[in-house]
């Protein structure tokens, strides 16, 4: 039975049996081993040829303190591996740097569309969904945090894989104080500076102008890069981080997992909140499983996989993933599991996790209005003179069904707010996370002892 399989049957069982970090090193070790074996197992049905590590590898950039990284062969990692040869004479290529540089270049040359040509969109709907939802998720914990201040606090976030600052507005309705933003995409990052200098401007000619929050900005791969390193005051003390979307990114290798959570973490202030957004990996897995193929999808969204999905690896399990033409990059599975576990190391519990659909089932109340405001759903019938965005012939069917069931206690012309089937079937497959950093004593050596 693979870790994935022990996940879909027993996923709760990992969050009842806290083990300590002992513990925790332990099975990474032995998860890694086992990664390698079946590196090893992959190499000697090809041949390999390996480069010297280019980049500080992240032992280098951190130091050699954690008994977990000296514990693990550096096939492990993404540095060693360049090229494969397959049977069949095929050459795989695999940058010896890994995939940040076709990441970062393929969101640098994504084309920014206008506003009109968005609203055109046939997943218009979807992604103003998923906007809700991170508004939600945002202002939930910003309002948590403020809670537990004194008025008029300072209140600091970091934005991990910012991208053009979609979330620039979503900061600025939660009134924080400081931002830094972080992504590995110059062009984006800056395309996100200037956004912020507009929305700044235009604030400032406002006769209600109100306080906005200053911003940083640091180009870097957060998988490789301490960031802190890079901030404009290294003490600061961060009460949110969010990384949206992006998240998956870090789960390359375990070397790289590691520094993507050692950044989420290292400067976020007990009681502060790491917050985010990825696709729910045993989800893929399960519904790849069930297709007998290596893709599946509908016509919105497209999931293939280049990896074995018998025995998925811990770090490095690829696929791409095709969002009406949106995104297509490699991206990797995030083993929720062993999140958990590399998470408690940098002193970082779990606090929740919830499908997008359960997310906006407890949310929906409250967020009525913004969704509204959003276009987070679409009107079903639609009002005259207007069409649907879904075209195939069970999209809506649901939603039929709905009105149909409530037909008694509304009228008529009653409409209800929805997406078709194929943008839910593609939003189930997210997820939300949220963690709380532990307040920490420190150990003779200077290591933090975290209390769980
Ligand atoms: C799908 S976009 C999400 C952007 C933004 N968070 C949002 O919700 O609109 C993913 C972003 O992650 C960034 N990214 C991917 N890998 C990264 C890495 N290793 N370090 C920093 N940023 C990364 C990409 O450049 C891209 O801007």
């Amino acid at each position: 039975m693979s870790t994935f399989d022990k996940d879909l049957s027993s996923f709760d069982d990992y969050y009842e049996n806290e083990k300590s970090t002992d513990d925790l090193e332990q099975e990474l070790i032995l998860a890694a081993a086992d990664a390698d074996a079946r590196n090893h197992e992959h190499k000697s049905n090809h041949e390999v040829e390996t480069t010297p590590e280019i980049e500080p590898s992240y032992e280098q950039e951190y130091g050699s303190g954690s008994k977990l990284k000296r514990s693990l062969s550096p096939d492990n990692d993404v540095e060693r591996v360049t090229r494969l040869k397959t049977n069949e004479g095929e050459i795989i290529e695999r940058p010896s740097e890994g995939y940040g540089k076709i990441i970062a270049t393929h969101y640098n040359t994504l084309e920014e569309k206008g506003l009109h040509e968005r609203s055109k969109s046939r997943i218009f709907y979807l992604r103003n969904f998923h906007n809700w939802i991170k508004s939600m998720l945002i202002n939930e914990y910003l309002t948590k945090i403020k809670d537990g201040k004194r008025h008029n606090s300072p209140i600091h976030v970091l934005d991990m894989g910012c991208g053009k600052g979609g979330d620039l507005l979503k900061w600025r309705k939660g009134g924080i104080t400081h931002l830094i933003c972080n992504d590995i995409a110059d062009v984006s990052l800056d395309q996100c500076k200037s956004r912020y200098y507009d929305m700044k401007n235009r604030n400032g000619r406002d006769r209600n102008s109100s306080f906005i929050y200053t911003i940083e900005t640091i180009a870097a791969d957060f998988t490789k890069v301490r960031l802190r390193k890079k901030y404009k005051d290294p003490s600061i003390k961060l009460d949110l981080v969010s990384c949206q979307f992006a998240f998956h990114y870090g789960f390359e290798s375990l070397t790289q997992a590691e520094c993507t959570m050692h950044n989420a973490a290292e400067c976020l202030q007990p009681g502060g909140f790491f917050i985010g957004t990825i696709l729910d990996s045993n989800d893929l897995i399960a519904r790849i499983r069930k297709s007998g193929a290596n893709i599946f999808g509908n016509g919105i969204f497209k999931v293939e996989f280049e990896c074995d999905i018998n025995k998925p690896p811990l770090f490095g399990g690829k696929y791409h993933f095709n969002l009406d033409g949106v995104v297509d990059c490699p991206e990797f599975l995030v083993h929720f599991s062993t999140l958990i576990k590399l998470a408690k190391k940098y002193g970082l519990k779990l606090v929740r996790t919830e499908k997008f659909y359960d997310f906006y089932q407890r949310m929906h109340v409250d967020g009525q209005q913004l969704m509204g405001n959003m276009k987070g759903l679409e009107t079903f019938p639609p009002y005259p003179n207007t069409s649907l965005v879904g075209t195939d012939e069970d999209d809506y069917t649901h939603a039929e069904e709905f009105l149909k069931n409530e037909g008694q206690n509304r009228n008529a012309n009653a409409k209800v707010g929805t997406l078709s089937k194929s943008e839910w079937e593609a939003s189930s497959l997210y997820v939300t996370f949220v963690f709380e950093k532990m307040k920490n004593t420190w150990a003779t050596d200077g290591t933090p002892i975290y209390q769980f």
